[in-house]
């Protein structure tokens, strides 16, 4: 069946999980999975921007990943490399520009700097947005914007009764897609049903969707039946039908 691009979701975020469980049923040690997860996003970048996603979101790496085994960091770290490396003529290719949210001033500097430099070379890009969520945290994306939001009103450039969740938004870290800062539609994989720190604002609408497939497995087919799945659903955002 073929997918109604009028009506594909403009904004997909997705928790790319069950990479370690994908390396454990192999006997293999869980960086296999995330080895193997890098050639999935690959795979379902491409797969998005043909069906005209707008923005696709991934969860690379969470504030809380920080207290997995130094090993695993380590290789976690080195990953955008990888990806960049073997990548970053495609995404040109397709159009695919290069963004993040999340404070990667913390990464270490190689792992920065191979991040800036795609987006840096991507930025002329028209296409799809691959946004990856790195060093990312809902709760201190929220807590930034109310700490810049409270100075602001103690410089007195902000009236507290001019905050609104409108103002909010405008000051998390997805205000730069503006209508299109909400995802509409979330993909978790490996059967885990919890949004674990991530878009917790911007979530609020989203449509959900679970699938029990580890994320190395995930492919296009896949993120289709998922499109198929958002597709079928009737968003009423908290009205009744009109
Ligand atoms: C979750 O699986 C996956 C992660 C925490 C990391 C996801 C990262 C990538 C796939 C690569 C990032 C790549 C770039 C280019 C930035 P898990 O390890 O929690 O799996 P488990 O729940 O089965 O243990």
């Amino acid at each position: 069946m073929a997918i109604d691009k009028e009506r594909v979701p403009k904004h997909v975020a997705i928790i790319m999980d069950g990479n370690g469980r994908w390396a454990k049923k192999r006997f293999l040690p869980r960086v296999a999975g995330h080895r193997k997860g890098v050639e999935t996003i690959k795979k379902v970048t491409i797969r998005a921007n043909e069906l005209g996603i707008k923005i696709l979101t991934v969860y690379a790496f969470s504030t809380e990943n920080w207290g997995r085994p130094q090993d695993e960091v380590n290789y976690l770290m080195k990953l955008p490399k990888d990806f960049f490396d073997s990548f970053l003529p495609e995404l040109i290719k397709n159009d695919v520009r290069v963004e993040w949210i999340g404070d990667i001033t913390a990464l270490p500097q190689k792992t920065y700097d191979i991040v800036v430099s795609a987006a840096e070379r991507t930025k002329h890009c028209q296409g799809m947005v691959l946004n990856f969520a790195l060093n990312y945290g809902a709760r201190q994306e929220i807590t930034d914007a109310v700490v810049e939001i409270a100075k602001a009103v103690s410089h007195h450039e902000l009236d507290v009764e001019s905050i609104s969740a409108e103002l909010i938004e405008s000051f998390l870290t997805t205000a730069r897609y503006g209508e299109l800062a909400a995802p509409d539609l979330l993909i978790r994989t490996s059967g885990e049903q919890r949004l674990s720190n991530f878009l917790l604002w911007q979530a609020a609408y989203s449509e959900f969707y679970f699938t029990d497939v580890l994320w190395p497995d995930f492919d296009s087919s896949h993120l289709d039946t998922a499109i198929e799945s958002y597709i079928q659903r009737d968003r009423r955002f908290g009205k009744v039908k009109g």
